[in-house]
């Protein structure tokens, strides 16, 4: 019997490259959406790539507790992935009641109605904000969170707290895997679906590549002067298509029962760092483009440096990050001008 994935968020970014690799995988996916923060864009190039044209839609808001209840009455979910949220850090700095509201209200409907149905297994997407800024990096799954430097920041904090207190409670109806995500980044490979940023870009891929395009003039490197081997910030960039791979071995570990504790926790990074300016430079030299660039003043609220020990992802699920930097970035390039009509 296959099983059924229920994917919140399932036509954003990381979403729908996830319901990509879970049917590729052999599992049914129903995808939730509200479309508040996406059009159908990916949702169509998911059902082109897969060649599902019949692959469940529900257009749902999980804050709408009675609608949750209905979707969880109406499939046989063995397994619910929760994107939807709002992830704009800025945003969140100048709308804190409503990044609170639409993040914990959502995924407690979600818990609830899994709950209520009589368990599920949950996977939720954190972030390597939890982290902070790291006294020391690689960071581990061991490594101390830190406060929230936004509200966003805290949302991924909040929810991984709200998680373990629900499992813990359940009495076995529920289990639970956290992935904190460190920088996704790229697009698939067919250039059906990619980041498609409303607006101006906030993130350091989408803006370089609109500047390459012409869509701006000029990118901005925020800090050049942080205490790193070039000054510019390091992150740890993981390709979307690796990160989404990790959601097919965290939720087959978890319907297969293979899981060592009620819930667990992975990073979700390559373990190699690379500066704003490395990637930067990496991006021109394998799509032979120019993008003009200057140096700015910090961001407020970056962290310098922030890369992921994935040793436990690795060795516990088997899942390691492949795609070499090149191939993101040619691909990030691909979806760009996909997007332009090039
Ligand atoms: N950057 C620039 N210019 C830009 C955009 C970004 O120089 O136009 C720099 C940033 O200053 C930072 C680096 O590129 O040093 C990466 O910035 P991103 O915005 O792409 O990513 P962040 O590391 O800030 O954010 C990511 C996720 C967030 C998450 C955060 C903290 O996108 O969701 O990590 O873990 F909250």
């Amino acid at each position: 019997m296959k099983k059924t994935v229920l994917v919140s968020g399932g036509a954003g970014f990381i979403g729908s490259h996830v319901t990509v690799e879970l049917i590729e995988a052999g599992y049914d996916v129903v995808v939730a959406d509200n479309f508040s923060n996406c059009d159908r864009t990916c949702y169509e190039g998911v059902k082109k790539i897969t060649g599902r044209e019949d692959l469940p839609l529900e257009v749902i808001d999980f804050c709408d507790a009675d609608a949750t209840k209905k979707l969880f009455a109406k499939y046989p979910i063995d397994a619910v992935i929760h994107f939807a949220a709002f992830k704009a850090v800025g945003e969140s700095v100048a709308k804190p009641l409503m990044y609170y509201k639409n993040n914990l209200m959502s995924f407690l409907n979600v818990l609830e109605a899994a709950q209520e149905k009589g368990g599920c297994n949950v996977l939720f997407s954190s972030s390597a904000t939890v982290y902070g800024e790291p006294d020391a990096v690689p960071v581990t799954e061991a490594t101390p969170r830190k406060p929230a430097m936004s509200p966003y920041g805290n949302t991924k904090v909040m929810c991984e707290d709200i998680l373990h207190d629900a499992v813990k409670a359940s009495e076995g109806k529920l289990k639970g895997i956290l992935l904190r995500y460190f920088n996704p980044i790229g697009a698939h490979p067919s250039a059906l679906i990619g980041e498609l940023p409303r607006g101006v870009p906030n993130n350091l891929v989408p803006f370089i590549t609109q500047t390459a395009i012409g869509k701006r003039e000029c990118l901005n490197i925020f800090g050049n002067d942080y205490p790193t081997p070039d000054g510019t910030c390091q992150r740890d960039f993981i390709d979307i298509v690796d990160l989404a791979r990790a959601h097919v071995f965290a939720v087959t570990r978890m319907v297969e029962g293979k899981m060592k504790k009620d819930v667990e926790t992975f990073n979700v990074g390559t373990g190699r760092p690379y500066s704003v300016m490395e990637l930067l430079n990496a991006f021109e030299k394998v799509n032979g483009v120019k993008v003009p660039h200057k140096f700015a003043p910090r961001r407020p609220g970056d962290v310098t440096a922030v890369w992921a020990d994935p040793t436990l992802a690795n060795t516990e699920m088997g899942w390691k990050a492949t795609r070499p930097i090149e191939e993101t970035l040619k691909a990030a390039w691909a979806w760009e001008c996909k997007l332009a009509g090039k």
